[in-house]
């Protein structure tokens, strides 16, 4: 590979960011082998702690469900219990994938960039496992699930999103990042659009209890929010305020909405049940909580920095 195209494949994986900020040298021998590119190893192919470690934590809870399934500790109908949990992870993992150049800028961590190709191709490894769960479920009749993606709308809502989610996976190699360009970018945007169809999904198929969904779009809602606002912002404590109150504030009307449009309870006593804390505190706090953690980071950094001179 030339030192040319070789720089470009970089600055794909750090999406735009400058890549020689991130690396140390690389020396690239011609006629060199090609090397397996392990996960576990950074781009000059030396073991990267923090992609060894968030490696090990992505795939935790995946081991857990294949142990919990294979000792028959999922219930009465494991594959239907695993292909929720399944989904879930997916889910989780694809916000974590998403997170990961908000919390590059915010804690001015710009080594993160290295785990978020691999976080992408996680994710769609858990989505992949959902299905095959839920066709296993379905005692691998795939006609039927077929059938069953094309009658039901939530299903074929996540059917789209898990292709989106593989047009992602296969254009994530090297190869593929050269061969379309400046395309690459515009085609890797779509995670914004998959990651609300596969929100429509979770809370199609939640009906009543929509905890866990409303709170994903909450936070799904801090990292849209977070995009929108001008660079110089994106990690002042000031800008980081408001995206807090945004997101939260939008997790309440997400709830709103979806009890006004998808049930016959009263919404307003959903949303008020956001100021009683004797259940526990609900999706719009947690999310307020959250963002206005993120919002102490940089002055957490500086804090820190400042000790660090000191010392
Ligand atoms: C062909 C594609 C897909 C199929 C057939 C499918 C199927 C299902 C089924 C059958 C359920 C459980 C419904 C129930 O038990 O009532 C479910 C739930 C779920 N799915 Fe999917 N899904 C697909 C794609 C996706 C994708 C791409 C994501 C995430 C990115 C996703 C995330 C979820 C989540 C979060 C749940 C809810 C889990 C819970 O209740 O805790 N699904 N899906």
């Amino acid at each position: 590979m030339s030192g040319a195209r070789y720089r470009a494949a970089r600055g794909s994986e750090a999406g735009g960011m400058n890549a020689a900020a991130i690396a140390a040298p690389v020396v690239i021998r011609r006629n060199a082998k090609p090397r397996i590119a392990w996960p576990w190893l950074d781009r000059a192919g030396r073991f990267s702690t923090l992609k060894a470690s968030v490696l090990v934590l992505a795939l935790l809870p995946g081991a857990m469900l294949a142990w919990l399934l294979a000792t028959g500790q999922m219930g009465a109908e494991p594959f239907k219990q695993a292909n929720r949990e399944a989904g879930l992870i997916a889910y989780r993992m694809l916000l974590f994938t998403l997170l990961v150049t908000p919390l590059r800028v915010v804690g001015n961590w710009p080594q993160l960039v290295i785990v978020r190709r691999m976080l992408g191709v996680i994710t769609l490894g858990y989505a992949l496992a959902h299905l095959g769960l839920y066709v296993a479920h379905m005692n691998g009749d795939v006609a039927k699930v077929a059938s069953e993606i094309v009658a039901r709308i939530y299903l074929t809502i996540g059917f789209v999103a898990l292709l989106g989610l593989l047009a992602l996976g296969v254009t994530s190699t090297d190869g593929m990042v050269r061969r379309l360009g400046k395309g690459w970018k515009r085609l890797h945007r779509i995670v914004v659009p998959i990651a609300l169809l596969g929100l429509v999904h979770f809370f199609l198929q939640s009906r009543l209890d929509v905890t866990e969904p409303t709170l994903m779009a909450g936070l799904l809602l801090w990292l849209l929010a977070w995009r929108t606002l001008p660079r110089e912002m994106q990690a002042s404590g000031l800008g980081l305020v408001a995206v807090a109150l945004v997101a939260g504030l939008g997790t309440v009307l997400v709830e709103y909405a979806w009890f006004a449009l998808a049930t016959h309870v009263d919404p307003l006593r959903v949303v008020l049940a956001n100021l009683d804390l004797e259940f526990g505190p609900r999706p719009a706090v947690i999310v307020l909580m959250v963002g206005l953690a993120a919002a102490g980071l940089p002055w957490v950094r500086r804090s820190l920095a400042r000790l660090g001179a000191r010392a």
